[in-house]
């Protein structure tokens, strides 16, 4: 199986032999593609919704992978509690589901300790921030563009962290640590994004007494990427 960007940048957080649990998998491409390239011995693949878990399961038999991959319906870490893992994928969500997510499933990260893979669509800094604060430490991070939409992905383990984000949590450190190709492009588009709302602002002159303290806000976040440009 050929995964696009996202899903590969997701499934290359995997190494060899480890045991994953795939929450909220829907079409199941990251456990076949971790059980066909022989990344991982035994993967739960799980998902809320019957109809998604379905999907997977008729091209998981398919395939001939039934023994290898666990199918669980059930809400964020419920259905893998009493397994043991080294890595959890959480990909595909918005960010404050996968914070809920990991809320409720407190119990089985503090029990099993493993490494989790985080790729929120939405809210990354909301995330990103909470991880911060909760005693989760981002330990890698990298950034997937597919059809010029970028794509974060998150290594995090339980510990606290002493890293900063940067630009108001919506640059991991990390990123930046480790020269992520795409971090330059990643950064611009955020800019390019941030003087269009400034320019929609400043259209709106009319309304700008109230609008003033947003425009600061934009502004400020604009200088502040431009920083991390400069840090490149
Ligand atoms: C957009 S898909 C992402 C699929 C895949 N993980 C990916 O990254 O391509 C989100 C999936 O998460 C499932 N989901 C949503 N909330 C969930 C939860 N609380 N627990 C488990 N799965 C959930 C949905 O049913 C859906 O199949």
């Amino acid at each position: 199986m050929k995964l696009d960007p996202r899903l590969q940048a997701i499934a290359e957080y995997v190494r060899k032999g480890e045991r994953v649990a795939d929450i909220g998998t829907d079409h199941g491409y990251i456990p076949i593609y971790l059980v066909e390239n022989a990344i991982s011995p035994k993967i739960f693949a799980t998902d809320v919704n019957p109809g998604p878990l379905d999907n997977a399961r008729r091209i998981v038999e398919a395939q001939g992978m039934a023994k290898s991959i666990e199918l669980k319906l059930g809400n964020g870490l419920g259905p893998i509690i009493g397994e043991n893992v080294d890595k959890v994928i959480i990909a595909g969500m918005g960010g404050l589901l996968i914070r809920d997510i990991l809320i409720e499933g407190e119990r089985f990260i503090s029990d099993v300790n493993p490494r989790l893979v985080l790729q929120p669509m939405v809210a990354q800094p909301e995330l990103r921030k909470w991880l911060k604060e909760n005693s989760y430490r981002v330990i890698s991070e990298r950034i997937a563009k597919d059809r010029k939409k970028f794509y974060e992905i998150m290594l995090v383990e339980r510990g606290d962290s002493s890293c900063e984000n940067l630009a108001y949590d919506e640059i991991g450190i990390k990123m930046l640590e480790e020269k992520d190709p795409l971090l330059m492009d990643f950064v611009n588009h955020k800019i390019a994004k941030y003087e269009k709302i400034l320019e929609n602002i400043k259209q709106n002159a009319a309304e700008s007494e109230s609008m003033n303290k947003k425009t600061f806000e934009i502004i400020d976040r604009i200088e502040r990427l431009k920083e991390v440009l400069k840090a490149i």
